[in-house]
């Protein structure tokens, strides 16, 4: 059983197989947390928290006799404001007569066998797993009648435990909910730093570490996407954990629009997390008897250092998050029309650079940006999902047809979420677009966005990619998205309902995601928002691949996919091989380190192959095959960030070691060189101890323990950007 109800202690026990999550109901009737973190078997740890009269916390009215009873030093499980606790609030919400406290206190629990499903959000799905368990526990605010659910999903097998809360309006009045966070977690002891994921456009989710101190720290995203900017993922740990070590615990939210992420540390100590929706703009009417759902929250614990914690949500995302459809399946090897030839192509051209795909052992031709409505620069055309024949003579459904003759799969970029003032959707619904009633919208890469709250917008979105579907053989979109939300007013909801247009619009994409999906469970969909703005759990739900980054620079793109792989598996990472000089940041590198790179992901060209010399095609025939040989290892592998310290070059180590431990690849790539170095040592991780490994192309042959303990060392790297690849297999 990993949920049990102690009745005698009033506390409830979520066990996963080495993790322990402790809730107490305590003497005033409120929610306590009181523990995350390593298994403790059934020791009760409330002993942990004692108190004492802390000035200027006020204490409940009922135990106001007793002043170390304090909502503001209690460890809360799901944290209100305006009752005492000072700290961050995960709720915050309005009744008719204006009082903004909430003061929850338990009223039922019930356990459940399996896992809870959301309506219209994406969650962790069952999967295969076998005893998954769901505690549901309703707390309530005796005055105003809100009624609150803290969901939790247990799954035990996988070391996660995920959260969800609905609020739901028992008092027969109309209530503003203002703040509805997913979780709010509390450490009285044993957390001291915090790591988020902020980047920009071209640079996303770099590992940021930060020591926590007696102030509130908030990472999130305002821009109606999970954005390049912060990643909806972060990471608590203590002071010395590293890759391998030490005690750390990562939440995620599965969420794809602005979200939020608070971290305090008060008075005593205690340091709390509070992630969910953004609640800056945000405002949801609940009207009598109405809930609000908020996102789920992935959360879990590893004493392994961040290698440790990075496998558990790989797992569970690889497994339970993406589309069971294509877990197993593996993801065609595309070339990508955008860095090829950008806006600038006709039937012949693409046709051409298929031929050549082709030849190059390919399985997939995109067509990206320009094929639809008036588009021949990013000036128009968003919104008229139509083939522009004067650019493609005889259409998509022809082209998709003699790509297939080739004996390639055919694949077509898409931005439905998007809409230019140019084009004939914006003339006939100019209402359809988010703006402010009397003000200019605000206008990135000259595009609006569409008002995806509205079920008209997703109706016509859907007609329109249906008949694409329907009549050309399409067998991936990729979706793109390619701007921040501003202006966000719906002319379709009263006044006071625009503080929810916000989270509307992602409920809408959600449901026209999964609209398409049911309808097209083959059609294979790649997330993409300008590379990664969109880089998240919820996404990955209906689109079991991203393209990571519109920077393909592979120097670039090894701190950019190393900062993902912190929370994703590598098997959501697309990643392209492009020209050199690379056409975002210029630099020239060497064909190798870009096979190199993009292999570490789902491997894709994107470049224009008539410009390459045979020995370089044949170069990349050789990726191809080496990739189709290893990629058992890039989807199914247990994955490590090995650093390499010795040689004091920027050598960057990536290992996937088969679920069996009977193989392991490691791709190694330099950032940077020096001359005469020490040379470059590496440990191996994850290897079975007494089974004896061969390294492929070399003399050596070692137990695991002597390559996990003694490590390896490799030859001194030098020249442009050297990389190379082991390639381990039990004898
Ligand atoms: C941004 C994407 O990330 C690129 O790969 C490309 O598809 C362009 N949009 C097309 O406009």
């Amino acid at each position: 059983m990993s949920i049990r109800f102690i009745e005698k202690e009033q506390r409830f026990v979520l066990e996963t197989v080495h993790t322990s999550y402790q809730i107490k109901i305590d003497r005033t009737g409120c929610l306590q947390h009181v523990y995350y973190g390593r298994k403790v078997g059934s020791t009760d740890m409330n002993y942990l928290y004692r108190t004492a009269d802390r000035g200027f916390s006020g204490n409940p009215y009922e135990f106001q006799e007793d002043r170390g009873c304090s909502f503001d030093v209690m460890p809360q499980e799901y944290s209100t404001f305006g009752v005492g606790d000072y700290r961050i609030a995960a709720l915050r919400c309005q009744g008719e007569d204006g009082s903004l406290s909430t003061d929850l206190r338990f009223d039922s629990f019930q356990i459940t066998e399996g896992k809870y499903m959301l309506n219209g959000l994406p969650y962790v799905r069952e999967g295969d797993e076998k005893g998954i368990q769901t505690l549901e526990i309703k707390l309530k605010d005796a005055v105003t009648d809100i009624a609150v659910t803290l969901l939790y999903g247990i799954f035990e097998d996988q070391d996660v435990i995920t959260r969800s809360a609905s609020i739901c309006n028992q008092s027969g009045k109309t209530i503003r909910l203002m703040k509805a966070a997913s979780v709010c977690l509390d450490f009285s002891f044993g957390v001291s730093d915090l790591i988020s994921f902020a980047g920009r456009h071209c640079m996303e989710r770099q590992p940021f570490r930060q020591k926590l101190g007696q102030n509130i720290v908030t990472v999130g995203s305002k821009r109606g996407m999970s954005s390049h900017h912060n990643n909806p993922f972060v990471i608590l740990c203590a002071e010395n954990t590293d890759e391998d070590n030490g005690d750390a615990w990562g939440v995620m939210l599965m969420y794809s629009g602005s979200h939020k992420e608070e971290i305090e540390k008060d008075q005593t100590g205690n340091v709390r997390l509070v992630a969910g929706i953004q609640d800056e703009g945000f405002c949801q009417i609940l009207e009598a008897e109405d809930c609000f759902q908020t996102p789920e929250a992935i959360l879990s614990f590893s004493p392994f250092g961040f290698n440790g914690l990075s496998a558990h949500f790989h797992r569970i995302i690889r497994e339970n998050v993406c589309d069971p459809a294509f877990r197993k399946k593996r993801r065609p090897i595309l070339l990508n029309s955008w860095e090829a030839s950008y806006f600038d192509f006709d039937e012949k051209s693409i046709y051409h650079l298929a031929v050549q795909a082709k030849e190059l052992g390919a399985e997939m031709l995109v067509l990206d940006d320009g094929w639809f409505g008036n588009r021949n620069d990013d000036h128009s055309g968003l919104g008229d999902w139509f083939v522009n024949e004067k650019k493609l003579k005889g259409g998509l459904t022809r082209l998709s047809e003699k790509i297939h003759e080739l004996g390639l799969q055919f694949g077509l970029w898409v931005e439905p979420e998007m809409v230019n003032e140019n084009s004939c959707l914006y003339q006939a619904h100019p209402d359809w677009a988010l703006s402010d009633p009397g003000r200019r919208p605000n206008v990135a890469r000259n595009q609006l966005v569409l008002d995806m709250s509205r079920q008209d917008v997703r109706d016509y979105l859907f007609a329109c990619i249906d008949q694409l579907l329907r009549e050309s053989r399409i067998e991936y979109l990729k979706w793109d998205f390619n701007r921040s939300l501003a202006n966000v007013y719906s002319q379709k909801l009263s006044p006071e309902r625009q503080g929810e247009v916000m989270h509307r619009f992602v409920l809408g994409v959600y449901s026209l995601l999964s609209r398409i999906r049911k309808a097209y469970p083959d059609v294979l969909i790649e997330g993409c928002a300008g590379g990664g703005g969109r880089f998240d759990a919820g996404m990955l739900f209906y689109s079991p691949q991203i393209w990571c980054s519109d920077n393909t620079d592979p120097i670039a793109r090894l701190r950019i996919q190393e900062g993902t792989s912190y929370g994703y598996p590598a098997c959501t990472m697309s990643s392209h091989v492009s020209a050199s000089p690379n056409h975002q940041t210029g630099r020239s590198t060497p064909l190798s380190i870009r096979g190199i790179v993009a292999s570490s992901g789902i491997l894709g060209y994107e470049l224009d192959p008539a410009k390459l010399s045979e020995k370089e095609k044949e170069e990349i025939r050789g990726q191809i095959a080496s990739y189709k040989k290893y990629y058992h290892l890039i989807q199914e592998g247990t994955y490590y960030r090995l650093k390499e310290k010795n040689s004091g070059t920027e050598i960057v180590c990536w290992a996937f070691v088969s679920p069996q431990k009977d193989e392991a690849l490691v791709n190694i790539a330099a950032a940077g060189i020096a001359a005469n170095t020490p040379f470059p040592h590496i440990r191996l991780k994850g290897l079975r101890e007494d089974a004896v490994y061969r390294i492929e192309n070399t003399e050596v042959c070692a137990t695991g323990a002597a390559l996990m303990f003694g490590g390896y060392s490799f030859d001194i790297l030098s020249g442009d950007y050297p990389c190379s690849q082991l390639h381990l297999v039990m004898i």
